[in-house]
Parts: C-alpha cells; sequence; structure tokens
C-alpha cells in the first residue's frame, strides 16, 4: 500500500472545559462500565473535536469491532466485521473515509469507493495474514492448479485479491466456497478459517500457511480451563481460531456473528475467544451480562488510537493510494463476493 503524509498542522485545543464534558456527556454514558471515570477528560477533548471535524469536512469513520471502546462507541460513524465496513465504504457519500482498522481494510475501502479520500491513522496497522501471501505466490500457485479457483480471504493485499478469483470474509466463507460450484478450491491465506471451512462444506479446500498471530495462541486447554472455571459459560469463537479451539466452542463466526449471538440469546456468562477489544465493546451495551476476559490484544489494531485519528483528520494523512489497476483487478473479486458467483460465469 502507498500512502502519502503530508504537514503537521498546529495541535487543536485539547482542554477537558465544560463545554466539552457536557457535549460529551451522552457518550462518556455509553461506555461509563467500561472507560474509568478518571480517564475521561483525556479522551473527552479529543472525541469532541473529532467529531466536530468528521461534520466540517464530511468524513466517515469505519470502526471495526476491535477498536477500543473509546473510538468504537464515541468517534466510529459506522461498526461492524470487515464485510460490513466494505460495504459501507462502497456506499458511502461521504468525501473522506477514515479507516478506523488495519491496512486491508483501508485498502479494500479505497477498492470499493476509488474517487474517495481514504486515510489510515497509522501506517504501522498490519495483519499477519496479509503479510503471509504474495501476488506473486498467488501466480505459482494458479500455475500448479490450473483451472482451481481461489477464494482469497479479505485480510490480503489489493496485488493479491487482484490475482483471485473471489474474495471472502469470516462472515461468508463457506456460502462463497459453494457458491462456486466446483469439486476443488484454493483458499487463502488463512490455514485455519480454512480448515474450519472445510468442517462445513463438501468441497475440497486445498490451504496456505498463513496464521493471525492473535487467533493462533488460544489452545483447546485454554478453552477447558475456561470451563472449569467458569461453570455454564457459552464460549464464542472466531473462526482464525484452530479447528481443535473451534471444536470446544459452542458458537464460531465473524466479530460481527459473535455480537448477534450475545444479542440474541444473552447468555449470563460469556467469553468471546478473539480480540479483546471486542468484549468491552459488547460489554460496554450489555453490562447485565458477566463477560470472562481471557483474550489476546491484536498489535495492528491497537496502533489506532484516538490521537491518531484525529491527527488524520486534521491533516487528511495518511491518504491510501492503490494502483488503478490493480484496483479494477481487485475489485471484481471483491464484487463477486458481495454480489455472488459461481465459477466459470
Ligand atoms: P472479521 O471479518 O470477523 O471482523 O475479522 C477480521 C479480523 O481481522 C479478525 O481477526
Ligand atoms: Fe490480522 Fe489477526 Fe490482527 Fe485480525 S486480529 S488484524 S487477522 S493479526
Amino acid at each position: 500500500m502507498n500512502v502519502v503524509t503530508s504537514k503537521i498542522t498546529p495541535a487543536a485545543d485539547l482542554t477537558y472545559t465544560s463545554d466539552v464534558e457536557r457535549s460529551t456527556a451522552h457518550l462518556y454514558d455509553k461506555v461509563k462500565t467500561v472507560i474509568p471515570a478518571i480517564e475521561w477528560p483525556v479522551f473527552a477533548p479529543m472525541i469532541a473535536r473529532i467529531n466536530e471535524l468528521k461534520k466540517q469536512k464530511n468524513a466517515i469513520i469505519l470502526g471495526h469491532n476491535y477498536m477500543t471502546p473509546e473510538i468504537f462507541h464515541c468517534v466510529a460513524d459506522v461498526t461492524g466485521d470487515s464485510l460490513a465496513l466494505a460495504r459501507s465504504a462502497s456506499k458511502t457519500t461521504a468525501d473522506i473515509i477514515i479507516m478506523a482498522g488495519v491496512e486491508f481494510m483501508a485498502e479494500t475501502a479505497k477498492i470499493m469507493n476509488p474517487s474517495k479520500k481514504v486515510l489510515i491513522p497509522n501506517t504501522g496497522a498490519g495483519c499477519t495474514l496479509a503479510e503471509a501471501i504474495t501476488a506473486e505466490d498467488v501466480r505459482k500457485l494458479k500455475a500448479q492448479y490450473p483451472g482451481v479457483p481461489i477464494v482469497t480471504y479479505v485480510n490480503t493485499s489489493a496485488e493479491v485479491k487482484a490475482e483471485s478469483d473471489i474474495c471472502c470474509t469470516s462472515a461468508n466463507a463457506a456460502q462463497i466456497v459453494e457458491g462456486l460450484g466446483v469439486p476443488r478450491v484454493i483458499m487463502l491465506p488463512d490455514e485455519y478459517l480454512a480448515l474450519n471451512t472445510a468442517k462445513l462444506v463438501k468441497t475440497e479446500i486445498i490451504t496456505w500457511k498463513g496464521r493471525c498471530m492473535v487467533h493462533e495462541q488460544f489452545t483447546p486447554d485454554d478453552i477447558r480451563g475456561m470451563r472449569a472455571n467458569n461453570p455454564g459459560v457459552v464460549v464464542l469463537a472466531h473462526p482464525e481460531c484452530s479447528p481443535e479451539v473451534v471444536a470446544e466452542c459452542d458458537y464460531t463466526g465473524s466479530t460481527a456473528g459473535m455480537i448477534d449471538y450475545v444479542a440474541k440469546h444473552k447468555p449470563p456468562k460469556v467469553v468471546l475467544v478473539t480480540e479483546c477489544s471486542m468484549s468491552d465493546n459488547v460489554a460496554a451495551e450489555y453490562p447485565e451480562l458477566d463477560f470472562v476476559r481471557p483474550c489476546n490484544l491484536c498489535p495492528f489494531m491497537k496502533k489506532i488510537e484516538l490521537k491518531n485519528i484525529l491527527h488524520a483528520l486534521e491533516t487528511e494523512t495518511h491518504e491510501v493510494h492503490v494502483d488503478p489497476a490493480i484496483i479494477s483487478r481487485a475489485r471484481v473479486s471483491v464484487e463477486r463476493m458481495i454480489t455472488g458467483w459461481k465459477y466459470g460465469t
């Protein structure tokens, strides 16, 4: 991904005045169970300024479910999983899209809406899955398996998407694979998502060796330990966890799938086997439920903070640029995912 950085403008006054306190009180109300009162005077002036700048500049903030609560609940205009954020990016009428998420999500937003200015608040927000495969790797696989469609997880670079037949997310992987109507597919780059999907479909799946550094750390023993220490706990896991971990859980789904499960079933005691901020964000909405908290942090997602969202809005950096030739090919793969596609049509 190419990014353009411009000069830093003078910082706004970020004093916690009584005006700021008043204008952000309704937002603190949403997060009061997960953000201590003593921390609010640091966040509130940035939140007030970000929300003001968004209006002035006709900007929209798309916030992934792994953002911290002050971002997720207080400045994001749209929140969701990778699929929901890609859909929102394609539809928005805002002039500027700020991706409060990682680089592949910002690139996907640019692919879906190339005329918009897409900004990523921190250029270090990568992903171990996106790093696990290159466009050259995909070209070699195509030569090795001619005629076998390539299903690529959105957690990849635009160049990798451009070499693929269709994209998928953790919310729709099985549906995309089955929809192709073929006996065999290659699924990149997450080995665990591919193995978990293979359990749900009749299609043979050839896997790659990518892993999410957050989800691969969970073990079946961790889950058994959670159950032993928390009788009756309902365990929800992301499909980037190993199949052995998934086998120990009550439900597996995308980040949005897990949130929907909690909203629908309201399990009195629940654990989300995924990135830590998800539990905080969902717990803020359901303070009556008991969230068991062993979790792992994604160091890439945590590079996005209020202070760099504010800086991105003030300076309109760091702008995401993707080669137009790559955009047009990558977009075919993402659009096929969104609209549905049968191989060879
Ligand atoms: P979702 O599409 O489920 O939000 O997952 C994205 C991600 O990066 C999970 O680690
Ligand atoms: Fe990538 Fe895993 Fe972080 Fe998601 S949680 S962005 S898959 S490293």
